[in-house]
């Protein structure tokens, strides 16, 4: 079954207590993102969790694997339950996060791999030397060499979770940005799709921001996307 995740996309841990609050029981897992958690540091992280939340920290660790190895300990004795790494920053780091996450066992937090960011395109991938293939092609590329050194999962567009999910072994987790309920403002994504095409291309995780936390009720519209979704 796919869960929701709000991503919590405010300045202040006030705020985000706020939101966590008004949106109830619904929602179960909360993005905390850099903006929030530049701001806010672990106690963000700690507020949602003592209300009873799942937790994806989303912080894209891309640094030599020793630091990746210990801000993913850090992360896993907070309780965070995702957390992201680049997968171009190498085999070795992409090991050490799921080395030093699988130290928390059951409770561990699962590696998400970033391939591609979606604000890219083949001439910002040509910036930075990657020549031979399409933003598609590296996306593949990087997903399949994530998951074989040790990453739970990847985060990607819901255009491309079809194609993943068939090319990856079964129990890949795959977290969707850019979905929206049908008929709902689209904002600036510029490739969303619904609730229930993500989740029958093989969405594991639904990331949705803006179509719940403006909505004038979060609950309803949260309650919405779970039934779009079949939860
Ligand atoms: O408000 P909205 O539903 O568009 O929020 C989507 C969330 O997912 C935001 O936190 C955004 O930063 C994140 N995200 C995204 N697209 C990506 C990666 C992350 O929308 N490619």
């Amino acid at each position: 079954m796919a869960e929701l995740i709000v991503a919590l996309d405010v300045q202040t841990r006030e705020e985000a207590v706020a939101q966590v609050k008004r949106i109830g029981d619904p929602v179960g897992f909360y993005k905390i993102g850099l903006e929030l958690f530049t701001a806010e540091g672990p106690d963000v992280v700690k507020a949602v969790k003592d209300l009873g939340k799942k937790v994806f920290l989303d912080l894209k660790f891309h640094d030599i694997p020793r630091t990746v190895e210990r801000a993913v300990r850090s992360g896993g004795k907070l309780g965070v339950d995702l957390m992201t790494i680049h997968s171009v920053g190498g085999r070795a780091m992409i090991r050490a996060a799921a080395d030093a996450a699988a130290e928390f066992g059951e409770v561990r937090p699962r590696i998400l791999a970033v391939t591609v960011l979606t604000s890219l395109d083949k001439t910002d991938l040509v910036d930075v030397g990657i020549v031979g293939r399409t933003p598609a092609e590296q996306v593949a590329a990087m997903a399949c060499f994530a998951t074989e050194n040790g990453a739970d999962g990847i985060v990607s567009s819901p255009m491309e979770v079809g194609a993943l999910s068939r090319a990856l072994k079964s129990g890949t987790l795959f977290v969707t940005p850019g979905v929206r309920p049908a008929g709902s403002a689209v904002g600036d994504q510029k490739r969303v799709a619904t609730p229930a095409d993500a989740v029958r291309d093989g969405a594991t995780h639904l990331v949705v921001g803006r179509p719940i936390l403006d909505a004038p009720d979060p609950t309803a519209a949260a309650r919405t996307i779970l039934a779009e979704m079949g939860a």
